[in-house]
């Protein structure tokens, strides 16, 4: 047996003893997981809302500046739709801190303090915006799928209508950085 295919037999065997400990409060089915998971894109959009501005004002491409002014305005829109979703499943708005929205916008700030304003800032400022933006698709995706199994559409239409956001802005990111990563690799 090759060593690759030894180990997964290996883990497959000893899997029902594996595993991190689970908190006290931990969900007790999918639709606490659900729960879960929308408290947590409900901090992470509103932190969100914090961070883009400082990206606004460090970037200097005016389709880029366009681009995630309009995602600003999207994003507070896209608060006011969980909130929606909360109300909608019949329990308060509630947000639980997002680990990985607080990594990404800190990995933005690292990415806009290593390099110096203009274009090759905006560059970062792209390739951190879509991190950004494929971390939300992945989110609302989720949500989306998880609110069908529940039997919640309403909840589910909203929660689409948000991953179809994020798609577009993904896809608007990508294109302007179509662009500048031409002339940030000009720039030398
Ligand atoms: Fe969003």
């Amino acid at each position: 047996m090759k060593t690759v295919e030894k180990s997964i037999s290996q883990n497959v065997k000893s899997a029902p003893s594996k595993g991190v400990k689970a908190n006290p409060d931990a969900a007790q089915g999918l639709r606490d997981l659900f729960e879960h998971e929308l408290k947590d894109i409900y901090w992470a959009e509103k932190a969100l809302i914090k961070a883009l501005p400082k990206m606004i004002k460090n970037a200097t491409d005016t389709e880029l500046v366009a681009a995630l002014t309009k995602h600003l305005e999207i994003t507070k829109e896209q608060v006011s739709r969980v909130e929606m979703v909360f109300k909608t499943i019949g329990i308060k708005a509630e947000a639980k801190k997002c680990e990985a929205m607080e990594g990404l916008i800190k990995e933005a700030e690292e990415i806009m303090e290593s390099t110096k304003l203009g274009v090759v800032r905006d560059a970062g400022i792209i390739s951190a915006g879509q991190k950004v933006e494929h971390y939300e698709i992945a989110s609302y995706g989720t949500l989306c799928s998880m609110a069908k199994i529940l039997g919640e559409q309403e909840a589910a239409s909203l929660l689409n209508k948000t991953l179809n956001e994020e798609k577009e802005a993904d896809s608007k990111l990508s294109q302007v950085a179509s662009t500048i990563n031409v002339e940030a690799f000009q720039e030398g």
